[in-house]
């Protein structure tokens, strides 16, 4: 839906078929979601700099630089959440059509937030990536001390602690990041999006 009137779409004459054939890869998007300290960041960070070195043509979006500019005036609401999800999943669908694989790293809470994004895109091009890690595990972790913080009641409606996280119902990929490495984690991924041909 959009509130401005008199707006046309202008095609352009370069069509994404052209872009993904010439980059000779598929560009569809990697939807990681889970906890914050599941591992998100650390195994998009990885995986983009094997698929670059590769030769493939990768972009990773990740919450917390997100938030530092274009979401730099949503918190973490519901509602906020919910515009953060949806803004990040028009520019996935701009990513999609430009070639590029979409790497997402947020924590994106709400099914129905994800479900959204998922009917955004092309059909097969929304691959989510349930990144599997208990609470227990991501508090014992605590990169950015946050769940200390959210325990103490310093930060509210932290996910896990005072706020949801609605596990997917059925995603495409669980990594398990409690039993099993980065390279694996990567190697998992790797191997899925190999199997189904996307690269
Ligand atoms: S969301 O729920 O998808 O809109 O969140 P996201 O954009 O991924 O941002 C999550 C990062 O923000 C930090 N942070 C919080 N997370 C959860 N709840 C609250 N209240 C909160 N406040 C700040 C935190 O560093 C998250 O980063 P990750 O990488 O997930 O740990």
């Amino acid at each position: 839906m959009t509130e401005a009137n008199n707006i046309v779409w202008h095609a352009s004459e370069i069509t994404k078929q052209d872009r993904t054939s010439q980059n000779k890869h598929q560009s569809p998007v990697l939807w990681f979601t889970g906890l914050s300290g599941s591992g998100k960041s650390t195994i998009t960070v990885a995986l983009e700099k094997t698929l670059f070195e590769r030769g493939i043509r990768s972009y990773r979006l990740d919450g917390d630089n997100i938030r530092h500019g274009l979401n730099n005036n949503l918190g973490f609401s519901p509602d906020d959440r919910k515009e953060n999800i949806r803004r990040i999943g028009e520019v996935a669908k701009l990513l999609n059509d430009a070639g590029l694989i979409t790497l997402t790293a947020f924590i994106s809470p709400y099914r129905e937030d994800r479900d959204k994004v998922r009917q955004l895109l092309p059909e097969g091009d929304f691959i989510e990536v349930y990144v599997k890690c208990s609470l227990e595990g991501c508090e014992a972790r605590d990169p950015k001390g946050l769940y200390q913080k959210a325990r103490s009641g310093e930060i509210k409606g932290f996910t896990g602690i005072d706020a949801p996280y609605e596990e997917p119902v059925a995603p495409e990929l669980v990594i398990d990041t409690e039993n099993n490495s980065v390279e694996a984690a990567v190697s998992e991924v790797l191997t899925f999006l190999e199997e189904r041909k996307y690269i």
